[in-house]
């Protein structure tokens, strides 16, 4: 994908008018400022998808995603950040120029060429070796014990590495490539002597492709005991492992169609699921599953059953995916494989139906599977153990919008732990009071009176006032560079009980030079998907009153100071209190005197 320099994303923000866009997509009414409409990324019956033209962003109220236009057309069409600015690109009639590229680049970009010829020659050699009837009986002879059908052989395009030393090197410098390119690729190793060997010897060979189906390395597999089982190829400029998926580019249709991506270890299992007609797999190339591969499959669907093999590693691997992928927003699933299967041996013992059953019975949504595994950490015989349980599954309870389906964890939770379904509706309670103020959109109606409520921070509208002023700061510095300075100065950047504030004041401190102090562009940037819609929330609200934002500015570090003062006053004076009861004088007097004195700044600030 061609880079697109920021002078011309800003030109096409500029022309796509965002209401225009999505009109392309959504039927919007005005409402107010807004437009209102059906959103396009969940069902729902009435409109609470919001579109911004003052600001050029959407949010909806309902799945919480929203963005920029070109984040719109992301979501939309499935694109990457680039892709979906070329296409509104050409919709609006901006023309991303050729950027020039320099000589490096240039080398850079013919080295990658070469390495991706050096692939697909050897791709091919190996191929049709394992169809030589002499040196490929070895090869089919393994695949046919292993029941690997033919046409599966053909579709993966399996090959077979000789068992000589240099059989790939030979016919790679017939093609024109030098031993030091073969090396650079992976495919060849030096020798003492200087002389070039093939790096793949004896191995059954396993062609990785891109998602777009170009080969970038090889996993090669022997075929005994020896080790090490898989040989892979190295990290090189065409290949990361990190950032590929094994099959990814024949799934891909399938995945989009089932609205599902099945994750397994192997090679092995994704071929044996192919044969067996489930065809959106792709396997993790042995390490576990990372952020960048999540990203990648998230273009097709944002479901996954997570098949890895039922022994602990793969349990292992298996719960570290599981966090990653929820936190870039999949809803995930896990399959219990019967003991010490993996998904090539069940299919071939028990066959596709017993597969589809064990998917209907056995797959575990994220908060089961996050049950079982904490069940097995902590001692459940004892209460602190049963209270470590609860307090670890409530934050993904919590995370559940749906009433009944919660209500049916909870009972889950309290049936297997034995304890009540009310003690842990009074824990949930507590940890929500946490969460809820970030929600305080809904609720807190804001007045038409610039002046924040400070006299009122008692009791419960406490931290309504305080998430207000810091939600509403947060969004006045991002606006305004000269703000932020301010705000900086006064509270410094770690003012927020919000943990998303705080990330995304730093965010902006790291882009602080190159910002252009614009909500959608910050937007744009952020790339974990809940401060994306953390901030797209934040602004599709209004600010209260006449908008005389020093006035806001400064009432509302008046707020944060306030509270921090009160909250030190608190501390002291418990302290104090309990310095009391224990007869102790020690440091009393000290506390006394900065009792005093915050007490003073605090009848200073309220002036
Ligand atoms: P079979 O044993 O033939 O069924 O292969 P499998 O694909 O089921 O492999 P397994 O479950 O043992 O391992 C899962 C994945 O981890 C493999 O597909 C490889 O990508 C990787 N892997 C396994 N063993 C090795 C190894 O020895 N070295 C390296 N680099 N990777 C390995
Ligand atoms: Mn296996």
């Amino acid at each position: 994908m061609k880079f697109v320099p920021p002078e011309i994303i800003d030109e096409i923000r500029g022309k796509a008018d965002i209401v225009e866009i999505i009109s392309d997509y959504v039927s919007l009414k005005r409402q107010g400022k807004n437009y209102v409409g059906l959103c396009p990324f969940h069902l729902e019956d009435t409109p609470s998808f919001t579109v911004s033209p003052d600001k050029q962003i959407f949010y909806c109220f309902g799945c919480h995603k929203g963005g920029g236009v070109i984040n719109f057309i992301m979501d939309q069409e499935n694109l990457t950040f680039p892709e979906a600015a070329a296409k509104l690109a050409e919709k609006v009639g901006v023309v991303i120029p050729e950027v020039d590229i320099s000589v490096q680049d240039y080398n850079k970009q013919s080295e990658i060429r070469r390495l991706l010829e050096m692939h697909e020659l050897a791709a091919e050699f190996y191929h049709k070796i394992i169809f030589d009837p002499e040196k490929g009986k070895l090869p089919l002879t393994y695949l046919k014990k292993r029941e690997v059908a033919l046409d599966v052989i053909k579709t993966f395009y399996l090959g077979y590495a000789p068992p000589y030393w240099n059989t790939l090197v030979k016919y790679l410098s017939s093609k024109g490539f030098t031993p030091e390119e073969m090396e650079k690729a992976g495919l060849a190793a030096k020798s003492d002597k200087g002389t070039y060997y093939d790096k793949f010897r004896n191995r059954l060979m396993f062609p990785i492709r891109d998602y777009r189906g170009k080969v970038i390395a090889f996993g090669g597999r022997v075929m005994g005991d020896e080790l090490p089982k898989y040989l892979n190829s190295p990290e090189t400029p065409i290949f990361n492992k990190s950032q590929s998926l094994y099959g990814l580019n024949l799934a891909a249709g399938y995945i989009r169609q089932f609205d599902e991506a099945i994750i397994m270890e192997g090679y092995m299992d994704v071929l044996t699921a192919f044969q067996f007609g489930i065809k959106n797999a792709v396997a993790s190339l042995g390490t576990s599953l990372t952020a960048e591969q999540g990203k990648l499959l998230k273009r097709y669907s944002s479901n996954v059953l997570i098949a890895y093999d039922a022994d602990t590693a793969g349990a292992k691997a298996a719960y570290r995916g599981l966090e990653i992928l929820q936190n870039i927003g999949f809803r995930v699933r896990v399959l219990q494989l019967p003991n010490k299967m993996d998904p090539d041996d069940f299919l071939h013992k028990y066959n596709y139906g017993a597969w589809v059953q064990l998917v209907q019975n056995k797959s575990l949504s994220l908060v089961e599977y996050k049950l079982q595994a904490a069940m097995g950490k902590y001692n459940l015989k004892t209460i602190q153990g049963k209270a470590d349980v609860v307090k670890e599954l409530l934050p993904d309870i919590n995370r559940i919008k749906s009433q009944v389906e919660k209500d049916q964890y909870i009972k889950l939770l309290a049936n297997t732990l034995g304890i009540s379904m009310e003690s842990i509706y009074a824990d949930l309670r507590q940890s929500k009071k946490i969460v809820e103020k970030t929600d305080i959109f809904s609720k807190e109606k804001h007045t038409n009176n610039t002046q924040v409520p400070v006299t009122c921070i008692t009791g419960g509208k406490r931290q309504n006032a305080l998430a207000l002023a810091e939600m509403n700061l947060c969004k006045l510095m991002v606006e305004d560079r000269a703000t932020f300075d301010l705000v900086e100065e006064s509270l410094g950047l770690d003012f927020a009980k919000e943990e998303k504030i705080t990330a995304i004041l730093y965010f902006i401190k790291n882009i602080y030079e190159e910002f252009d102090w614009l909500p959608v562009t910050l937007i744009e940037r952020l790339e974990q998907p809940i401060l994306k819609q953390f901030t797209s929330q934040l602004f599709m609200e209004e600010l209260p009153g006449n908008n005389n934002r020093e006035l806001l500015v400064r009432d509302y570090i008046k707020t944060i100071k306030l509270y921090r003062l009160k909250k030190r006053i608190q501390e002291i004076q418990k302290i104090i209190h309990q310095h009391e009861q224990d007869n102790m004088t020690g440091d009393t007097i000290q506390l006394l005197q900065e009792f005093t004195m915050l007490q003073q700044q605090v009848q200073q600030l309220k002036r």
